[in-house]
């Protein structure tokens, strides 16, 4: 099978460089319309798909973005593969500002959300113990180091609703959970992508420690705007070597991502 990989890209990232034959495209979805058209071309002869989560000019919150028109437009492309890059604040000492860390499991806190492409007519219930595929992720780290960032191999992200920031009181019962990071759209994302049988990884780039932190002031915009200035080429960068670690074709995943609905679907076929 052709690799096609989709990158999605958070705050900071409205555009990938360097693609040939690139041309935004509108995807017509049954779930309605996605953030933005999507931008398509080839890079070092792979496909690949890109779609900004908060639309060019960032015009959709968190809680607006279309999540599952989104997953779905990717996946009708032909995407094979996705990579979402998001900014997080820190939940731990260790994970500073300007550090990337690829995402391996999620408390989903969020309520206001359509989390699900089934349910009406058709029930499934896919396996989300291991949330993003070990395979991928891999690759998404050796990219990331590869660019030049300081990588972390695995972290559980808190995805809250927002828009506002946490209090003090939820950050510091985040940092009880032992979560590491905090994030508004990691999720419904990663559980969609799993229900399209979309190979999915994380990049978290770090921008700030929240509101915990004793010895820094509590989080605002312009910190995660400055922090993903700083870090939108290692971002770019990264992108850029996923190419050449994917390759052109692919073999079934060995985690079976692309094979999530196998057992899953409860519903009786049609007679
Ligand atoms: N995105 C970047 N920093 C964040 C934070 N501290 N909380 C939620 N989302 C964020």
């Amino acid at each position: 099978m052709d690799t096609m990989i989709g990158i999605i890209g958070g705050s900071g990232l409205y555009q990938i460089d360097g693609l040939e034959g690139a041309s935004w495209v509108q995807v017509k979805t049954p779930w309605g319309r996605p953030s933005d058209d999507v931008l398509v071309g080839r890079l070092h002869g792979v496909a690949m798909a890109f779609l900004p989560r908060h639309g060019r000019g960032h015009v959709h919150s968190p809680s607006a973005v279309n999540y599952r028109a989104n997953i779905d437009a990717l996946k009708r492309l032909g995407c094979t593969d996705l990579v979402a890059l998001s900014a997080v604040g820190s939940l731990r000492e260790d994970f500073v500002p300007g550090d990337f860390v690829v995402v391996d499991q999620y408390i989903d806190r969020t309520f206001a959300r359509e989390k699900s492409f089934f349910g009406s007519g058709c029930v499934a219930h896919v396996g989300f113990a291991h949330p993003t595929c070990p395979r991928l992720s891999g690759h998404v780290a050796a990219a990331a180091r590869a660019a030049g960032a300081k990588v972390h191999n695995a972290a559980t992200y808190v995805a809250m609703e927002g828009p506002q920031f946490s209090t003090l009181a939820e950050s510091r019962l985040y940092r009880q959970w032992e979560a590491d990071l905090i994030g508004m759209t990691g999720m419904p994302e990663a559980k969609l992508a799993r229900e399209a049988e979309l190979c999915y990884a994380s990049l978290a780039m770090v921008t700030d420690f929240d509101c915990w932190h004793p010895s820094h002031g509590a989080v605002d915009v312009a910190q995660v705007v400055a922090t993903m200035g700083r870090n939108a080429k290692v971002a770019r960068e990264t992108v850029a070597r996923l190419p050449a670690l994917l390759g052109t074709s692919r073999a079934p995943c060995p985690h079976g991502c692309d094979r999530a609905l196998d057992h899953a679907i409860m519903t009786a076929p049609a007679q």
